[in-house]
């Protein structure tokens, strides 16, 4: 019985099979009821009293090894890959998740386009800023509460160094090598020390945008906002401007669109007024003009400002700016459809 025992352990060792039908083979020789090993379990009563501790320990080593290499066996085939012959060509591919762009790119893109069919061209300036870009340049005075620190973050070590609160530091950054006919559109992101809530965050976006020739007049602006107005919120879009003030604009106006989501009937949107701001522009300052190298005798100018957020809440109705930030892909899916 032992030498059966010891052939058997043998064979088990090397045990090797080509595919899972070999393998069950197998374990149905060795291990099913009526099998190798079961065979000589029946045998062991047999077994003269003084062999059985030995037989015993034989038997069970024999078991357990019969048992680890079958195992083993079928491991191997479940790691295995399934081989050239059984790839199914007709099964449909794996589905590839592809991201979405982020809805702030998808409405910037949209106002760049919009302005670039007009002959504006993009332009860009650093997010860290100097004072001369963000507020002397365009004309604000020393004393002007934008400078504050309430308002503006500044680097530190480098008080003058600050990150832009506005992108009309292009408008600096590009008038201060070129000459008009300037023509340009600036996205980009801006920041200000605002207390993160539903309706402020201390980064958002804007888009800016620049004029500067011979004979530019309000009346071009007004033809030129009426135009993005229609492109943007569609053809029924009527527009208004309140005279406003800023400092790089002279006179300057605040642009308001008749409400897109009630079409000017008065909603909890526009407050029932329906109209809804979205923009300040206005004729550039001589001031502007003069402080980054133009000459304001012969040239004169339109710029105009927007917050990309804005026009995103218009377009589709995020009520809490903070969707904008936090990357939930759940909120990014919802605009695959405008990709
Ligand atoms: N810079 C202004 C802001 O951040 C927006 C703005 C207003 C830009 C009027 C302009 C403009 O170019 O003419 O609120």
């Amino acid at each position: 019985m032992i030498t059966k025992i010891e052939q058997l352990l043998a064979e088990v060792e090397n045990l090797h099979a080509d595919n899972a039908e070999a393998l069950e083979a197998l374990r149905i020789k060795y291990l099913s009821k009526k099998g190798a090993i079961n065979e000589l379990m029946a045998d062991f009563r047999n077994v003269p009293a003084e062999q059985k501790k030995e037989v015993g320990m034989k038997l069970n080593q024999l078991k357990t090894k019969a048992q680890d290499r079958i195992n083993e066996l079928k491991e191997a085939f479940a790691n295995q890959d399934t081989g050239s012959n059984e790839l199914d060509l007709t099964r449909t591919a794996y589905p590839i998740g592809v991201g979405t762009r982020h809805p702030l790119s998808i409405v910037k893109n949209e106002i760049v386009d919009i302005f670039a069919r007009l002959g504006f061209s993009l332009a860009e300036g650093p997010e860290v800023e100097d004072d001369w870009h963000v507020f002397s340049s365009m004309n604000f005075a020393e004393d002007h509460p934008a400078r504050d620190m309430q308002d503006t973050f500044f680097i530190e070590a480098h008080p003058d160094i600050i990150l832009r609160t506005h992108t009309s530091s292009v408008q600096s950054r590009v008038m201060e090598v070129s000459q008009p006919p300037i023509r340009i559109i600036c996205p980009g992101r801006v920041y200000r020390n605002e207390a993160i809530s539903y309706r402020a965050h201390c980064f958002f976006h804007q888009v800016e945008a620049l004029y500067v020739d011979k004979n530019v007049s309000f009346t071009d602006l007004k033809q030129v906002l009426l135009l993005f107005a229609k492109e943007m919120f569609g053809n029924d879009t009527k527009i208004r401007l309140r005279p406003s003030y800023f400092p790089f604009t002279e006179p300057s106006a605040e642009m308001d669109i008749s409400c897109n989501i009630c079409g000017g009937k008065g909603c909890a949107f526009c407050k029932h007024t329906g109209w809804v701001e979205i923009l300040g522009c206005g004729m550039v300052d001589p001031n502007v003009l003069e402080a980054n190298g133009i000459d304001s005798k012969i040239y004169s100018g339109y710029a105009l400002g927007m917050g990309i957020e804005r026009i995103t809440n218009l377009k589709y109705q995020v009520k809490d700016l903070r969707m904008f930030s936090e990357n939930d892909v759940r909120f990014l899916k919802e605009f695959e459809a405008a990709n």
